[in-house]
């Protein structure tokens, strides 16, 4: 497979810097809700750039975005009925990615190889998922998504300039929120984090029976008592569950796409059980604002890539879950954005 690639991911791939674990995991790379008949975008994933496109039969196709031609990029090209044509000199690609008309020569019939990369793609959970290998995994669970006492926000995309595992990390440290998240998810007056329990099997690493006080747990404006179980289920594919005493309880299910080793995307779905439908506006702005508040500690990360060597940096009590994710990481062979 590596002669299919080209460009950076054909040298990660050789440098065997590109694992079989993170190749063939899925990622989101669009909303569903953002693809109409006719729609035409790019996506770049693990350093592969990538096409979107979706025909007059709302059926979804992802290509290696370049035509097989002249090298151009088909992004920049548009859909016809169930087709995408190449904007430099026309030429038409089936569902499959088969050339099947050459402009230039009506009478012509494209030889095998006139054929793009298509990739597998599935639709979950409202979103679009691309997976680059030959042997994909599953995606993770999202234990709510079918729940109707729950209602579901979808927050993001947020870009950010940074490695995977770091925007997973953050989102698994219960540690900063007293520092980033001030008067919302932490107070600076009680920074302390008390013990928790880890363990990881085959559905990932956990961490349970969290307890913490936040000054604005659920966007409500009271404070209260919380318990977070927090699972990394996939590599970039995390979840928490948090919950007051009341039984309010808000679950976020995060896929984190990697652009390249030292950037990413995440894509949050949250679901949320004492909101009415009404209020996702509000849900979202929350978690807008909340990201925003992580975005410069996540892109100031130096090295962005994730040191799966413990020694690189140091560790104190509260980070046993993210050395437990390190060492699962390790475990699994992933490379790929880690030094
Ligand atoms: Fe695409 Fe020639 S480069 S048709
Ligand atoms: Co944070």
């Amino acid at each position: 497979m590596v002669e299919t690639k080209w460009g950076q991911q054909a040298e990660a791939l050789a440098q065997g810097r590109l694992d079989a674990v993170i190749l063939n995991d899925w990622y989101a790379i669009a909303s569903l809700a953002a693809l109409s008949p006719g729609t035409v975008q790019s996506a770049r994933v693990l350093d592969q750039d990538l096409v979107i496109w979706c025909g007059q039969d709302g059926t979804v196709q992802v290509w290696a975005d370049r035509c097989p031609h002249r090298s151009v990029r088909l992004s920049r090209g548009k859909v016809v009925a169930n087709t995408l044509v190449c904007p430099y000199h026309g030429m038409v690609y089936d569902t499959t990615g088969q050339c099947i008309q050459v402009p230039a020569h009506p009478d012509y019939v494209p030889p095998k190889q006139a054929c793009v990369r298509s990739y597998p793609v599935q639709v979950q959970y409202g979103l679009v998922f691309v997976c680059l290998g030959d042997d994909p995994s599953a995606i993770a669970p999202f234990p709510e998504w079918t729940d109707d006492q729950f209602v579901k926000a979808l927050a993001g995309p947020y870009p950010c300039q940074t490695g995977g595992y770091r925007a997973i990390e953050n989102f698994l440290d219960l540690a900063h929120f007293a520092h980033l998240h001030t008067g919302i998810l932490g107070d600076l007056e009680f920074p302390q984090v008390g013990d928790y329990a880890v363990t990881t099997d085959d559905r990932g690493v956990h961490f349970d029976d969290i307890h913490i006080w936040q000054p604005d747990p659920m966007n409500t404006g009271q404070g209260g008592f919380v318990t977070y179980a927090y699972s990394a289920f996939r590599p970039l594919t995390a979840y928490f569950r948090k919950t007051t005493p009341d039984g309010d309880c808000l679950t976020i299910w995060y896929v984190v796409t990697p652009v390249s080793e030292a950037e990413c995307i995440g894509w949050m779905w949250m679901a949320l059980n004492f909101i009415d439908a009404s209020q996702t506006d509000d849900a979202i702005a929350f978690q807008d604002k909340v990201f925003e508040q992580d975005r410069d500690s996540l892109e100031s990360h130096n090295p962005k890539r994730l040191p799966l060597d413990l020694t690189t940096e140091f560790h104190v009590p509260c980070d046993r879950g993210s050395l437990a994710y390190r060492q699962w990481l390790k475990q699994l062979g992933v490379t790929y954005g880690t030094l």
